[in-house]
């Protein structure tokens, strides 16, 4: 498929993430790098990026904030989606032991990822945070990648009581590599964080998008483009940035 053609995939299935959102599976394939994004359609209402959560087939959670998604999350099997991509440069597999740190909806982000790592057999720990445990992303599906999952929740009602950063914070000295995907005052908390001697890290941003190929401007941090430089980042090429963008 050509890249800024749209592909129309059914939804096989449907899997509820709490009271924030949903996991729609898809009868269509994107092969892709994890940490790519597809722009998604629903026809009259919008289109908006989604990271691909898994490509073969096609996978997107959502989480449900606005006019699409909320067409996105009231969708059921049998209906139809529109996407373009996969678009964007992904998260690399770096070392041996990874260290994944998903907040909110990031945790898509680090769904593929974690399947890849299991592929080349890598050590993976996941670390998910949410304000509450109603808003727990994924947790169900991490579970069977990554050798420790740990809940984090802001208000204590699941998993450790307080940022998933402070939770994942004892487990940074094993990591070869830390790769994360959340808000971006926790991604610039995690980038200030950082110890000289600490390994490389991989951020996800997520910046307002609108054609997602590099042409409108919509989504620059810095003087590069989300869409097109990132979504994923080395943590030091952002850090300044993080928190100037919509999150
Ligand atoms: C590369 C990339 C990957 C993404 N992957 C996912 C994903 O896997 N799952 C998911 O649920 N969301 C993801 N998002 C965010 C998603 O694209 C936005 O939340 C989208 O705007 C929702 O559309 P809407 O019409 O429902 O709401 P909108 O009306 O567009 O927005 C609703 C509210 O969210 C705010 N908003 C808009 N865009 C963003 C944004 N990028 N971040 C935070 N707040 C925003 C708006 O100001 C408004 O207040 C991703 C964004 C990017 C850039
Ligand atoms: S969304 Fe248009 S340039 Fe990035």
């Amino acid at each position: 498929m050509a890249e800024t053609l749209y592909a129309r995939m059914r939804v096989v299935r449907k899997v509820t993430e709490g009271s924030i959102g949903v996991t729609l599976i898809l009868d269509g394939e994107l092969p892709c790098e994890p940490g790519q994004f597809a722009m998604v359609w629903v026809p009259g209402v919008e289109e908006r990026p989604f990271t691909l959560m898994n490509d073969t087939p096609v996978g997107l959670t959502i989480a449900e904030v606005g006019p699409l998604t909320h067409a996105l999350c009231a969708l059921n099997p049998g209906d139809w989606v529109w996407l373009r991509g996969p678009y964007g440069h992904g998260y690399p597999l770096q070392g041996e032991r990874l260290l994944l740190i998903g907040g909110g909806s990031g945790s898509a982000s680090l769904a593929l990822l974690a399947k890849r790592a299991k592929l080349h057999d890598l050590h993976v720990r996941t670390f998910l945070g949410a304000r509450s445990a109603s808003l727990l992303m994924l947790a169900w599906y991490m579970a069977d990648l990554s050798e420790k999952l740990s809940i984090a929740t802001d208000d204590g009602t699941l998993g450790f009581h307080g940022s998933v950063l402070q939770a994942a914070a004892s487990d940074l000295p094993w990591a070869t590599a830390v790769y994360a995907c959340g808000p971006e005052g926790m991604l610039a908390a995690l980038a200030a964080s950082r110890k000289p001697d600490a390994p490389p890290c991989w951020v996800n941003l997520e910046r307002v998008m609108r054609c997602g190929i590099g042409v409108c401007g919509s989504c620059h941090c810095g003087s590069q483009l989300v869409c097109a430089d990132g979504p994923v980042f080395a943590v030091e090429k952002v850090a300044a940035y993080l928190g100037s963008g919509h999150t």
